[in-house]
């Protein structure tokens, strides 16, 4: 039942605490120089995230675990009313800032584009993000009970969960990948050939790294790193709002879990859904690895 915690913006499912102040995440105003990290939620947000404020503060990891990856790279459209309030933290933060959100391309705030920022779309493969989903809703409270995880990937069908339809929002995105301004990654390949990446990455941004800033950055922000890291598992998040005895946040960084969790037939469901949905596009995600 999401009548208590949620509305709808755009027709799309939104924390009730972010619709609040709306109006100052619409009218938010970018500069040139910020860099723009957009995902679907569960895609990789956190290891992208962390990767490029490696790449900004030119290594310096103590400087990283200094502080929280959600202050360090702010999440525009989040207002939790106790530690984080994007605008606000962003409007606080001297440049260049590297900009977390997870709204689809029709809601990025039209100053992004008008200030013609850089913008990287980080995109999952769609049961795996179902299942990181699913246990998403399991430990941070704000969710109701996600039921079982068929009844959960009804819902992720359906687009009737926070941000909406995987389906819409990966093609949306998917159209600007001509916009040389914008940066399409795929977790995937970031599983499976991360120095190729980050270097990727890097020419998209202008740098060029050294063997030993490359070297530091993987090392830095492999799976068990950042799950062993304060500053980029979340777990300075107050356990009232983030409960992590649950299922870490760092859970699994796994290609392929949802062959765990899909049965047959409900796997064949979702295939037959897939294929409409997508439809016409010429996005392909890569799920059997
Ligand atoms: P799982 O739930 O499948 O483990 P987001 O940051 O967008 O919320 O995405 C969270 C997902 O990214 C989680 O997926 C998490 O484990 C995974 N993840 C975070 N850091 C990772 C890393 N360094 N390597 C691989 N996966 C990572």
């Amino acid at each position: 039942d999401y009548s208590e915690n949620f509305g709808r913006i755009n027709g799309i499912l939104m924390y009730k605490l972010f619709l609040k102040y709306w109006n100052n995440v619409e009218k938010f105003e970018a500069r040139p120089d910020d860099l723009v990290v957009v995902t679907y939620p569960k895609s990789g947000t956190t290891w992208v995230s962390e990767i490029l404020d490696l790449i900004y503060k030119e290594g310096d990891v103590e400087k990283c675990r200094k502080d929280a990856i959600f202050n360090r790279v702010p999440f525009l459209e989040c207002n939790n009313e106790i530690n984080m309030n994007g605008v606000k933290q962003l409007e606080d933060m001297n440049s260049p800032r590297i900009v977390k959100t997870h709204l689809p391309a029709d809601l990025l705030p039209a100053s992004f584009w008008d200030n013609n920022c850089k913008i990287i779309y980080l995109m999952r493969n769609a049961k795996d993000v179902a299942v990181s989903y699913y246990y998403f809703f399991k430990i941070v409270t704000i969710h109701p009970d996600p039921g079982s995880f068929p009844e959960f990937v009804e819902k992720f069908m359906e687009g009737e969960v926070p941000y909406g339809s995987w389906y819409n929002h990966t093609q949306t995105w998917w159209e600007k990948r001509k916009n040389p301004r914008v940066l399409i990654l795929f977790y995937e390949d970031l599983k499976m050939d991360i120095r190729k990446e980050v270097i990727k990455i890097a020419q998209f941004l202008g740098k060029k790294l050294s063997e030993d800033l490359l070297d530091t950055i993987i090392k830095h922000t492999s799976f068990q790193e950042m799950k062993n890291n304060p500053s980029t598992n979340y777990t300075l998040v107050p356990s009232e709002i983030m409960n992590q005895e649950i299922v870490p946040f760092l859970r699994k960084g796994d290609i392929g879990d949802w062959k765990n969790h899909f049965t047959v037939a409900l796997n064949e469901k979702f295939d037959v859904h897939y294929e409409q949905q997508m439809k016409g596009s010429t996005l392909k995600l890569r799920t059997e690895i």
